[in-house]
């Protein structure tokens, strides 16, 4: 009904007005002729065959057999709501970027979208899985996308990785059943995952409510100041409702119960008034700490201490908004890494450098090469010379601004307004090599210290014991000995107490001696 709402002011002035009331727009077909009824179509008498020439069933039929568009190829069950960025603090010694740019207060319009990550569209919201945690802001200089997730880290750190990752995740291919034996036969010998695998099999991989999640940009960017400077940042953004995890038995029960438990809850929360809030904190690194610090700040698996690199809060987060329609306003969302204003950098993390070119492809595979002119994606005034192509609505370079095919043009084209300061980081970055390589991450025995941390200081208890005993019910349905004892020994590589645990309840022994990595 979006386009009747549209349509309605013109209707009223239309020789279409002749419905049966006066404010009720009368049913039409696609074109806008008015069909006496929904139900209506035209037969050879009472009894015999359809018409061909029955536009509007043909119509009305062929547009509902097209209603589905290819879903997100991960991420595909999430939802999401509308709300602000609000700037906290004074940052332009760290990055010229909109919108800390345009000074303390500034509120810019955003849309977060929340998603599990490997089941389908229509896959239970309480699934063990990592939780996307995209945030999309329109700010006075282009589009910001934070394409975050729940985790810090991330389970591969080179970007070739992650379809196979992936399919190790997705159904079986023969059996279209979610396999274990795949899953840990990835992990066990890509053992880089060890820390998101840590997190996923604890509670943190059933998080009760998405408003009591954490968002992390994972990876390092850098952010550039408007004289050149520049810093290693990491962004995180802090739940202001604290965090609340399901345990493995309730996160379970809520499948049966209801499978679309943290879309409605979140729902319920903004259409009750209890918005929820995020504290948005960084923590930056000069380039000679990067240089020097004890891991690559180019690996995606690895987290800066708090300790050693202070979170700095600069900005806050408040979902109030309710779409109006789903489909338009969340399944319609794309968002992309590569999307970032001035003053904003990728670091050279190949998993994000694969990225940038990842998402605006799926994007133009799932909603078309002009998915920008999709109103919740860019809604701000754009001009450049890109024109038609499928779904382009508005007039192109024809018409924004007139006569502007040309570039110089001898009337009103877009004009530049200031060097990109594209490059300029990355030539001073003093963590680049020699010109080509090729390659990837090796493991190494420092791989298992941060997940150390994790287990022996950052986790409670009870985390401990989540993650043991999901692990242990995880490992006891792979049916390949093999699997079950990698997957062990990488535990055991962790953390002897953890790696004894598991060796119980799969009732194997650690490996002895114990290869770590080099
Ligand atoms: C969604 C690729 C790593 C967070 C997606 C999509 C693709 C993709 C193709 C679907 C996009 C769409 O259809 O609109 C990749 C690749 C990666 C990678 C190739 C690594 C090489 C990551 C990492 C994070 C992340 C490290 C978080 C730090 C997300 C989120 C979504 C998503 C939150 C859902 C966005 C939404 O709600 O529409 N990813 N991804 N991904 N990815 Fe990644």
């Amino acid at each position: 009904f979006q386009r009747g709402k549209l349509l309605l002011p013109l209707l009223l002035l239309s020789p279409l007005a002749f419905a049966a009331n006066d404010t009720l727009p009368p049913y039409t077909d696609g074109s806008g002729h008015a069909v006496q009824s929904p139900y209506d179509y035209q037969r050879v008498g009472t009894n015999g065959p359809m018409l061909l020439q029955d536009f509007h069933f043909i119509d009305l039929m062929s547009h509902f057999v097209r209603e589905r568009i290819p879903e997100r190829v991960v991420h595909a069950k999430g939802s999401g709501a509308h709300g602000y960025f609000q700037v906290t603090r004074d940052i332009t010694n760290l990055t010229m970027a909109a919108p800390f740019s345009d000074g303390v207060g500034t509120q810019v319009p955003l849309t977060m979208r929340f998603s599990t990550v490997a089941g389908e569209a229509g896959s239970p919201d309480t699934n063990r899985d990592p939780r996307g945690f995209a945030i999309k802001m329109r700010t006075s200089k282009g589009i910001w996308d934070w394409v975050f997730n729940n985790t810090p880290v991330f389970f591969v750190r080179d970007p070739t990785k992650f379809p196979l990752f992936i399919h190790s995740q997705k159904r079986d291919p023969q059996t279209n059943l979610r396999n274990a034996t795949l899953q840990w036969d990835y992990w066990s010998q890509n053992q880089e995952s060890i820390f998101q695998v840590m997190i996923l099999f604890s509670d943190r991989g059933t998080p009760f409510s998405w408003a009591q999640m954490n968002g992390y940009g994972g990876h390092t960017y850098k952010w550039v100041t408007a004289s050149g400077d520049w810093h290693y940042v990491k962004i995180r953004v802090v739940s202001e409702q604290g965090l609340n995890n399901f345990n493995a038995t309730a996160a379970k029960q809520m499948i049966a119960d209801n499978l679309d438990w943290n879309t409605q809850e979140l729902e319920s929360r903004i259409d009750s008034g209890n918005f929820p809030k995020w504290t948005v904190s960084i923590q930056t690194m000069t380039p000679e700490q990067g240089q020097n610090w004890e891991y690559d700040i180019n690996d995606i698996t690895k987290v800066w201490p708090v300790d050693q690199f202070p979170l700095l809060d600069v900005g806050e987060i408040v979902l109030n908004k309710n779409p109006d329609n789903w489909f338009s306003e969340i399944e319609q969302l794309s968002f992309s890494p590569a999307n970032m204003p001035f003053g904003a950098e990728p670091s050279n993390d190949p998993v994000l450098q694969g990225r940038l070119f990842a998402y605006a492809d799926a994007a133009r595979h799932r909603l078309g090469p002009n998915h920008m002119e999709i109103p919740v994606n860019c809604p701000m005034a754009v001009s450049n010379f890109q024109r038609a192509g499928y779904m382009r609505v508005d007039g192109g370079a024809g018409t924004l601004p007139p006569n502007s095919a040309n570039y110089p043009s001898s009337f009103n084209a877009p004009v530049s307004f200031q060097a990109r300061p594209y490059n300029l980081s990355a030539i001073a970055d003093p963590i680049v090599g020699p010109p080509v390589v090729l390659g990837s991450f090796q493991l190494s025995k420092k791989d298992f210290e941060q997940p150390n941390v994790l287990w022996t200081t950052n986790f409670s208890d009870e985390e401990r014991e989540s993650l043991v005993d999901n692990v242990i019910a995880s490992l006891l349905t792979v049916p390949i000995q093999n699997i079950q004892q990698r997957s062990l020994d990488m535990f055991a590589c962790v953390n002897a107490t953890l790696g004894s645990q598991i060796a119980t309840g799969i009732k194997l022994t650690v490996s002895s001696p114990l290869s770590c990595g080099a």
